[in-house]
């Protein structure tokens, strides 16, 4: 690895103990350590430094608790079936960071200060990593603004961090197909806006939606457009793939969804597998039709964190379309195995995706 960063490093003193690699929360333990490095319009990115995990000092003006203007990125590193640490992709959640900065007015950060960031903060807390099936370290890079200020205008000052937990499934039901609302009421993100953007407030504008899905017995909501309301964006926090009659439809990426990491992943794997994938805009009414003449074999959702995830039943306007008897179907299965198989290295990585 080349060197560019000169990372400090201050270890903790007082470690803490490690959980049960079977029994683990998504999000809700974090690791020892954490990466900083602060933003100066000055002096650019600076002090990059590595310090126990710790609460932090900000002003209450901060622009951040404000205004929003923050970012983040999700990424994991799994253990190896040769113990090594492998990382996905990373430089895809690199090149998206800087795409996130560039919508929201942050200063881009170098792709390979990024990338050592990274790997030396995994380096130093790949004990961390679980073991067990379908677990790995989730990481989670994030960038703040930070002046004291409260007009409208962007920060100059921030703080780029890095910190991690070891996670297991994201939903509940591991990869057991979930139930979905078809959200026809509130819409996540419209052409223009920053649906595109990895940042908070995309998340902070779903929750109410996903509240009524819960509350309705739902995990998680189908987006629609947000226009028309009736093309098919994302579902909760991933984006989401059909199979048709033989043919496997994902919207097309049109600005206001989410460009994953994963989804670009399966695309990539069943284009090699021979099977194509129609990158198109795709109705609710055509899914629901589909259903009706029995043509709608499978749906399922990609995501970092919930990597693949069976839909199982679509409730639209009081619809029930049930897929595949509420059971994970085969080629959601194959995919599932087969990406965390190359993810774990379980699996030859002939696309190059993992780092070592
Ligand atoms: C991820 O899949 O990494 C995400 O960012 C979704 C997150 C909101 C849990």
């Amino acid at each position: 690895m080349i060197k560019v960063l000169d990372i400090r490093i201050e270890k903790t003193t007082s470690p803490k103990e490690k959980p049960d690699a079977n029994h683990l929360d998504f999000g809700a333990l974090f690791t020892d350590h954490m990466f900083v490095m602060d933003y100066d319009i000055n002096k650019g990115w600076y002090n990059p430094r590595i310090e126990p995990y710790q609460p932090l000092t900000l002003d209450p003006s901060a622009m951040v608790f404000h205004y929003g203007q923050e970012m983040f990125e999700g990424m994991k590193a799994y253990k190896g079936v040769h113990n090594e640490v492998l990382l996905f992709r990373p430089e895809k959640n690199i090149e998206r960071t800087n795409k996130t900065n560039d919508r929201i007015c942050i200063p881009k950060i170098d792709e390979e200060d990024m990338l050592q960031a990274i790997r030396t903060f995994v380096d130093l807390e790949k004990d961390w990593i679980p073991e067990a099936d379908g677990t790995a370290l989730y990481i989670r890079p994030f960038i703040i603004a930070t002046d004291p200020y409260l007009g409208v205008r962007p920060s100059n000052t921030y703080k780029f961090m890095i910190i991690a937990c070891p996670v297991g499934a994201y939903y509940t039901e591991g990869i057991n197909p979930v139930k979905i609302w078809v959200e026809t009421e509130f819409v996540r993100a419209v052409p223009g806006g920053v649906g595109e953007a990895k940042t908070g407030g995309n998340y902070a504008a779903s929750i109410k939606a996903q509240m009524k899905a819960k509350e309705r017995g739902y995990t998680q909501v189908l987006w629609l457009d947000g226009v028309e309301r009736k093309f098919v964006e994302e579902v909760g926090t991933m984006n989401v793939f059909f199979k048709i009659d033989g043919e496997i439809i994902t919207p097309e990426l049109t600005g206001s969804i989410l460009a994953g990491v994963t989804r670009n992943s399966v695309i990539e794997l069943l284009n090699q597998w021979n099977q194509k994938v129609t990158e198109r805009r795709i109705t609710i009414d055509e899914i629901y039709e589909a259903h009706k003449e029995g043509l709608l074999e499978e749906v399922f959702g990609t995501g970092t964190a919930a990597v693949i995830s069976p839909v199982g039943e679509l409730n639209y306007n009081g619809n029930i379309i049930t897929i595949n008897n509420n059971e994970i179907g085969p080629l959601s299965q194959q995919i599932y195995d087969t990406i965390t198989g190359i993810q774990t290295g379980a699996i030859e990585d002939t696309f190059g995706w993992t780092l070592k």
